[in-house]
């Protein structure tokens, strides 16, 4: 199993733990970046680190990180700012169904949560939708290079 980094501020704490020992207990190894007391931080200074991280090591071809994690109180600051970060595609899913499109459909290389937010389904069925799929392809392909074109 590969590496997965993750990061959060004070909104996320408990999720990110949750996340974590999902993730570990499902073979990855985390790196995390993120908060783990109530101090305020400020969200875009951790999706900020996390991206530039997460995309250091894809560059640099050593052990690249799988993908990376980002929670906030709702997922949507973090989301946002990952964003503009150029190479990152973060989704923001609302259930499972979402998680898998993220990326069937999307080739998401980030997932923002929200440690505010109440999901109808649990963040651990969510993560294993998004992690036991894989991107489709084809006309979704065509479509992921259009977003990414968008950054030139
Ligand atoms: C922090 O209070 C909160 O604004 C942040 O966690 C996040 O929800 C922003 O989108």
């Amino acid at each position: 199993m590969g590496r997965v980094i993750i990061g959060n501020d004070h909104g996320a704490v408990n999720l990110k733990q949750k996340i974590v020992r999902h993730l570990e207990n499902r073979g990855f190894t985390v790196v995390n970046r993120g908060v783990n007391g109530d101090d305020s931080v400020d969200y875009p200074d951790i999706a900020q680190d996390v991206c530039e991280e997460f995309l250091a090591t894809e560059h640099a071809g050593e052990d690249p990180y799988e993908f990376a994690i980002l929670c906030c109180g709702t997922g949507i600051g973090v989301s946002i700012a990952a964003n503009k970060v150029h190479g990152i595609r973060c989704a923001l899913p609302q259930n499972i169904f979402a998680a898998r499109m993220a990326r069937e459909h999307n080739n998401a290389n980030a997932l923002a949560f929200g440690g505010r937010i109440k999901y109808e389904e649990p963040v651990e069925a969510m993560l294993d939708a998004y992690i036991d799929s894989r991107p489709e392809g084809g006309r979704h392909a065509n479509r992921v290079r259009k977003i990414m074109e968008l950054e030139e």
